[in-house]
């Protein structure tokens, strides 16, 4: 069932717990996060990056999306992630998304602030919620004094500066992690402090990217067919939690799907030499992303929620 965004993080926040954000590609992927969602009776959010519109279309993607929604019992919603170019973000909002993300965290203060409030008038009247970014994306272990540290991750006072001007809905903030599956070079930590005293200051519902967990589990099996990953480390259980604990209602993860997707395809390729029938190569991709996505929704309290 399509669902506003806004709600969904707003009974979040009341309840406590995390709505697990999912980005989707393709059909599996989209169809295994409705089956993970279904199975852990939990409200969830399927999101598009600009990088998956330049794969699939935006026209495709919605589509699936919307597919799943009217087909499922579920409160779902589709969300534009990391919408940096204002005219698809505009398109977005034209074509039926739930909410967008308007990424500015590249810009200047100021400038950020700018973009961010036109895209949030447009947005709103087109009945759209807008999720806003304020930090830089990067491991703690970037920053090696205090004073980079807060020169990089969200500061608490801009924070709430910047909710009041630009009236966005969420905010998606800077505490120490990072996209993709090399996170940490020794052990994940996050800036729970600076979280705590963004938390104190800013209402609207908290984001969390690049939070993925890349559980040792799936980088072993991807090692195991054939692949080799390097060193990579996500976020740990507990860190996830506490932020969780902490005020964080939207979590994002799409390198946990992406890691199974490739543990599930490795393992059959490797097992099945013979086989060339793409539904039976992607069975076990599918499996795999609808096992890591239960247990992700079950890490961030969102189970029994729909
Ligand atoms: O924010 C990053 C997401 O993992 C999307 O990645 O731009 O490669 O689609 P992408
Ligand atoms: P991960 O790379 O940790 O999965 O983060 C995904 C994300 O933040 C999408 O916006
Ligand atoms: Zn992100």
């Amino acid at each position: 069932m399509l669902t506003p965004t806004k709600k969904l993080l707003l009974k979040a926040q009341a309840g406590n717990y995390a709505v697990g954000a999912f980005n989707i590609n393709n059909m599996e992927i989209a169809h295994a996060i409705m089956e993970a969602a279904e199975r852990e009776a939990a409200p969830v959010i399927c999101q598009t990056s600009e990088g998956s519109l330049a794969y699939a279309g935006m026209d495709m993607l919605l589509a699936i999306g919307r597919q799943l929604a009217v087909a499922s019992k579920i409160p779902i919603s589709l969300h534009l992630d990391h919408g940096k170019h204002p005219e698809v973000v505009k398109e977005a909002i034209r074509a039926g998304y739930q909410s967008v993300m308007y990424d500015g965290s590249a810009h200047p203060f100021a400038r950020n602030v700018e973009i961010t409030s036109e895209v949030v008038k447009l947005a709103h009247q087109g009945g759209v919620s807008v999720e806003a970014e304020l930090g830089a994306l990067s491991g703690i272990e970037d920053f090696v004094t205090v004073r980079q540290r807060d020169a990089h991750l969200t500061n608490p006072l801009q924070a709430r500066e910047f909710v009041k001007k630009t009236r966005c809905d969420f905010l998606a903030i800077a505490i120490g992690t990072s996209h993709g599956a090399y996170k940490f070079t020794g052990r994940s930590k996050l800036d729970l402090l600076r979280l705590k005293e963004i938390r104190s200051r800013v209402s609207v519902p908290l984001v969390l990217h690049g939070a993925s967990s890349v559980p040792k589990s799936l980088v072993k099996q991807v090692e195991k067919f054939g692949g080799d990953l390097g060193k990579p480390m996500g976020v740990s259980d507990r860190d996830l939690r506490q932020a969780v604990k902490n005020g964080i209602c939207k979590v994002n993860t799409d390198t946990d799907v992406r890691l199974a997707f490739t543990a599930g395809i490795r393992k059959i390729l490797k097992r099945e030499p013979d086989e060339f029938d793409p539904r039976k190569l992607l069975a076990p991709a599918y499996e795999e992303m609808v096992a890591v996505i239960r247990w992700k929704i079950k890490l961030l309290g969102s189970s029994n929620k729909a």
